[in-house]
Order: C-alpha cells, then sequence, then structure tokens
C-alpha cells in the first residue's frame, strides 16, 4: 500500500511526554504527514496551545465547544487518514476504553474509524495497575494499535516501564500502519511540471493550461517514500514544497539546461510538464504593436523527452500524453518514439483534468500492456506511477 491519505490527528494526553511529542510533530511533517493537533485541555499544563499553532501550522481545539459553527468533532474525523496519541495518559486510555466523549479529542476518537495509534506513557505502577491492563487490552481488542513503552528511567527516580519510546521508534511504528513505504530511499528522482512559456516579446508568450499540480503531486509522493526529489518547475507556485529541490524555468529552453544538468544523475525522469512544441523564431526585445502581431513565425522545440531517452543509461523515463482523440493509439505511438518505458494518457476533450485534483487515464509500458486508472487523486496516481518505476529499476 502507499501513502495516499496523510491527514493525521495527533492527539497529544496530559503527561509529562507532551514536549517530546513537539519533536514527533516535526518529524512526523519531515515525512510529508499533514498534522492536526488534538490536545487534551489538561495536556495544555504541559505545552500550551500556541506552541501545536506554531508547530503545525494550524489551529488547535480542546473541546468541542470551540468553533462550534464548524462542527469541529464531525470535521476533523472525516478529514483524518489515521491518528496518533501521544503521550497516551492512563486516564486518556481509561476514557477511551470507557467510550467516553468528554473533550474534542474523545469525541473524535468515537467519531472515526480510521486506523487509530496510541503511545501510552506514564509512571510504571500506573502502567502495570490492572485498570491500566484491562483498558489498554480492551482497546487493543477494538483495533486500537498500542505501543508498549520503554522500560527506564522515568521522571522522577524509579525505574520500570512507562517511559516515552523513543521518537524514531514511534515513527517506525506508525509508517507500518499508514503504509508510508520509504522504498525510494537513496533513489534520485527528476519530475518536470507546470507548462512552458515561449516568449513573443517582453510581455507576450505562447504558453499552455498545465497547471503543475499533477507534477507537484509526483513529487511530493516521491519525497514520502524518501527520494531525493528534483522539481523542475515550469510557471506555477512552488511554496510550500519542503525537502524539495526545486529549480524554476520559463521556456523549454530553459527546461533543456536543467535536465541536462541533471538526468545523468537520476534514476527516474518524470516528464509531466506540458512543453510548448514549437516557440516563435525570433523573440522581440522590443513590445510588438498590435498591428504587427498578424503573424508570429514560430520554429520547432527541440523533443526534450526523445534526446534524453537517447543517452539513457539505467534510468527508467517515464512521459505524460494529453490527447483529444485515439488517445490509446496516440500515446502507444509516443511510448515508442520518444523511447519511453511507460507513459500516462489522460483525454482532455474539453479541457478536462487541467487544474482539477483528480485525474483519470491509462498507464502504457513497453510490453503492450495496459493499466486503466479510473478516477483517482493525482496524490494517487503519483504513487502509481512510481510503484511502476520501482518494478522497473528492478
Ligand atoms: N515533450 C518533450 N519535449 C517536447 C514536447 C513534449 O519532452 N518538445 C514531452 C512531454 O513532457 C510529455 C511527452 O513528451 O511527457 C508527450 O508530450 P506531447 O505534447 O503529448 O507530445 P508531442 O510529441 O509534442 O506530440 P503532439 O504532436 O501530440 O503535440
Amino acid at each position: 500500500m502507499s501513502l495516499i491519505g496523510r491527514e493525521v490527528v495527533l492527539g497529544v494526553g496530559g503527561g509529562i511526554a507532551a514536549y517530546k511529542s513537539c519533536e514527533l510533530l516535526r518529524r512526523l511533517q519531515d515525512r510529508g504527514y499533514l498534522i492536526t493537533v488534538v490536545p487534551t485541555p489538561s495536556s495544555l499544563n504541559f505545552v500550551g496551545k500556541a506552541t501545536w499553532e506554531a508547530l503545525s501550522g494550524r489551529p488547535v481545539n480542546t473541546h468541542v465547544w470551540e468553533n462550534v459553527h464548524t462542527v469541529p468533532h464531525i470535521a476533523l474525523a472525516e478529514a483524518a487518514d489515521f491518528f496518533l496519541i501521544a503521550p497516551a495518559t492512563a486516564d486518556l486510555i481509561a476514557r477511551l476504553a470507557a467510550g467516553r466523549a468528554d473533550d474534542l479529542l474523545t469525541n473524535l476518537v468515537l467519531a472515526s474509524d480510521v486506523p487509530k495509534m496510541l503511545v501510552p506513557a506514564m509512571h510504571p505502577s500506573m502502567w502495570l495497575d490492572p485498570a491500566t491492563v484491562a483498558n489498554v487490552e480492551t482497546l487493543r481488542s477494538r483495533g486500537f494499535m498500542i505501543m508498549d513503552p520503554d522500560v527506564g528511567r522515568l521522571t522522577g527516580k524509579d525505574i520500570g516501564p512507562g517511559r516515552f519510546p523513543e521518537v524514531p521508534a514511534i515513527i517506525e511504528r506508525f509508517d507500518d500502519i499508514t503504509g508510508n513505504v520509504q522504498d525510494l530511499k537513496g533513489k534520485r528522482i527528476l519530475v518536470t511540471a507546470g507548462g512552458t512559456r515561449e516568449a513573443i516579446d517582453p510581455v507576450r508568450f505562447i504558453g499552455n493550461k498545465s497547471s503543475g499540480k499533477q507534477g507537484i503531486a509526483i513529487a511530493l509522493a516521491a519525497k514520502n517514500r524518501g527520494a531525493h526529489v528534483h522539481l523542475i518547475a515550469a510557471n506555477f507556485d512552488t511554496s510550500a514544497l519542503d525537502g524539495i529541490e526545486v529549480s524554476k524555468v520559463e521556456s523549454a529552453d530553459d527546461m533543456q539546461k536543467v535536465l541536462t544538468e541533471q538526468f545523468p544523475a537520476c534514476d527516474v525522469l518524470i516528464m509531466s510538464a506540458a512543453v510548448a512544441d514549437a516557440k516563435p523564431k525570433n523573440a522581440s526585445l522590443q513590445k510588438i504593436k498590435k498591428a504587427l502581431l498578424g503573424s508570429i513565425e514560430l520554429e520547432e522545440n527541440p523533443d526534450l523527452l526523445a534526446s534524453l531517452a537517447s543517452i539513457k543509461k539505467n534510468q527508467v523515463i517515464i512521459g505524460f500524453a494529453a490527447e483529444t482523440k485515439d488517445h490509446l493509439q496516440e500515446a502507444r505511438r509516443k511510448l515508442e518514439s520518444k523511447g519511453l518505458d511507460l507513459i500516462y494518457v489522460n483525454d482532455v476533450t474539453g479541457g478536462a483534468i487541467f487544474g482539477q485534483d483528480k485525474t483519470m487515464g491509462t498507464i502504457l509500458l513497453r510490453n503492450d500492456a495496459d493499466i486503466a486508472v479510473k478516477e483517482v487523486s493525482k496524490d494517487a496516481l503519483g504513487n502509481l506511477l512510481l510503484d511502476q518505476a520501482i518494478r522497473q529499476l528492478g
């Protein structure tokens, strides 16, 4: 399973280990998870709301009585793909086992049926108390994944089971639950996205409708799976792409320069950019007067994919095609003539797919195999293409 949904509710119980969840939150974000923190009211004695809001960049509520007009306990429960509750105190575990709903976090847990993981932390006598043991058993029997706390020194002098586990150990268990496989660790993925602009004069250009959304989704999916990602971005907003190396380009020529530099070291090239097929032969340095705009002489742009495919070593090369007619035949022709390993084609009749969050189309492979992709998010398609790339890398 690939990471597709990554919305996580990070529940924080009222124990001293709450401060360690600040680090946990950061490391989860590094791995592409999108975190909403829901602290219990008592946990705010250890770490305040302001800290969670600053770290997560999202509003933080503890009660169902805040922002009532947004019905937070239902809205958040519906948005969440996973729950991670860390630290889970004896009291919080008891309230969850009893099915109580006396703060926002416990309301959310009841209102959502997505996978939930608890990371208990408390004094050893509380962890070993028969009431806690029975509550943990009950929650496990209901499908909660509950980590065993570490054995070691606690806040005082006591030693025993109850310590909050190390953050990497928590993340490893959580990744198992979410399926956030790090199967691209050590791989370099080069992605192009957006649409090139070919200058007519200093204010006008030949462009296209590509929004860059598909390429961004691929780049983020590859990053989440552990790859080093270089995104060549043609004409879209590249803020919020933490952890991804970005080269901004405007024209096909600019894109070719960066591709030529980056291609030899990459393992996979995914060419989702819409490259303009032609450019004005002589871009004017002065703004052209409208009376002279009747005709613009064009010349063909080089085929970037075809030229890279001709010098490739072990790289896997993935192309895209957006067609309005005979899309499977056209895509197979491009797959073969450009020397690609795989192509994804979608039918864009009437401007469909451009700028949308969802896509549907067909993946075509070299061995005549086709994989139909029913309507999925662009994130999901990114992961499907990466699955194929990994298979071909061997
Ligand atoms: N492509 C490229 N260089 C170009 C044009 C396209 O590398 N000059 C890449 C695109 O990024 C895409 C694939 O080739 O991954 C197919 O693009 P498309 O525009 O459909 O192909 P063309 O060869 O331009 O065919 P058409 O005649 O349909 O425009």
